[in-house]
């Protein structure tokens, strides 16, 4: 099922890298220190049966981009915590979240992680009972989980995990200080993600499933507009031409202010963090940008067919919070042929 070009998953390769992060920013709690040296001074015959002084060590894979390893992190963060077991992070997933987010869990050092006798454990993109009770000490999570019903009784313990550093904060606040409409400071702002890039084919292509379209955006714009004197739209998109071509700027309320630009993709989602309320496309990065937003949530609904076999790995109730708003996607292009 793990597939390059999915929507949600990516190169495999990206997973080697993390063998080549420099290894001198991470700090490893102490514990963790004994346990690596300990085993350094070990032979191989004593790996195998590992240290009885710790509680284990569990870890989740470190797959995807932001969203995905934001939903990787806060899954390891309350499933470790439910099972009572201590959770560590791959080096990749701290180089992919911390220059964003005060985050606090250890980093498990890739040396550290080769010596242990890993059982793999797969995990749905919902929280399921069995989930409670994963035995193992050393136990690597695997899969994309994504989904609120795993971590959303911390959710105040995962709002400051992923509270933003100062600088990135402060340089969000600072762009939309600076927006007017029609001359006054926008009584509201409304962050808008539109993602594009891969999923344009990959959505009719592999999964029977659409994008958002043109007429989506304005009927969640129009949807603010309702509710909100003068609100604002901050627009970001990995498909920014399309968004220009697209969104009607003609009541001088959108602005296209993201850069779009997936390798570097703090900016943008703070700017969208930093908006009171959101509207998303598709995709694990609005749907982080609108959690953490905290406010009104327009999503969009319903964009496979009903035989997709996305929803044989995404169940919609488990991705977005119950009191979000759902507008269906017109799924008509997808009828033509
Ligand atoms: C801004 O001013 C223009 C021209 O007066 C008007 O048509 C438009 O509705 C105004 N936009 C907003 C968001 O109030
Ligand atoms: C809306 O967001 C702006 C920008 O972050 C902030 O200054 C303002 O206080 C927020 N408004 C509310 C009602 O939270
Ligand atoms: C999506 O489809 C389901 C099943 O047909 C339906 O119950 C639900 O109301 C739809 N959601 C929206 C937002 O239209």
């Amino acid at each position: 099922m793990v597939s390059t070009q999915g929507p949600f998953f990516f190169p495999m390769a990206h997973i080697f890298l993390f063998v080549f992060t420099a290894s001198t920013i991470f700090h490893l709690q102490q514990r963790l220190a004994k346990i690596q040296l300990s085993w350094e001074l070990q032979t191989p015959v004593l790996m195998s049966t590992p240290l009885s002084v710790t509680g284990g060590v569990w870890t989740i894979n470190a797959i995807g981009r932001l969203g995905n390893q934001m939903g990787e992190y806060a899954t390891l963060y309350a499933l470790a915590k439910m099972n009572g077991r201590p959770a560590f992070i791959p080096p990749q997933m701290h180089s992919t979240l911390a220059p964003i987010f005060r985050i606090t869990l250890p980093v498990l050092h890739s040396t550290t992680a080769s010596k242990i006798p890993w059982q793999n454990y797969h995990l749905n993109d919902w929280m399921e009972e069995q989930y409670r009770h994963i035995p193992g000490k050393y136990v690597r999570l695997t899969g994309y989980p994504c989904s609120w019903t795993f971590y959303h009784h911390l959710r105040h313990e995962i709002l400051q995990e992923f509270t933003l550093h100062d600088h990135v904060r402060e340089e969000a606040q600072t762009f939309l200080r600076g927006l007017r409409v029609n001359g006054t400071w926008p009584g509201t702002f409304v962050g808008v993600h539109v993602r594009r890039g891969d999923y344009v084919h990959v959505m009719p292509r592999v999964w029977k499933g659409v994008v958002a379209d043109r007429r989506y955006l304005e009927q969640a714009m129009d949807w603010f507009r309702a509710r909100y004197s003068s609100p604002i739209f901050v627009v970001t998109s990995n498909g920014m031409a399309w968004c220009r071509e697209n969104i009607d700027t003609s009541r001088g309320d959108v602005v296209f202010a993201g850069d779009g630009i997936e390798g570097s993709p703090g900016k943008d989602f703070a700017l969208l963090t930093q908006c009171n309320h959101t509207i998303i496309t598709i995709g694990t990065f609005g749907i982080w940008a609108a959690y953490l937003a905290g406010g009104e949530t327009i999503y969009l609904a319903n964009y496979t067919l009903p035989d997709s076999p996305f929803l044989k790995i995404f169940k919609p109730e488990a991705a977005f919070l119950p009191e979000w708003v759902g507008i269906p996607a017109d799924l008509s292009p997808l009828l033509k042929h």
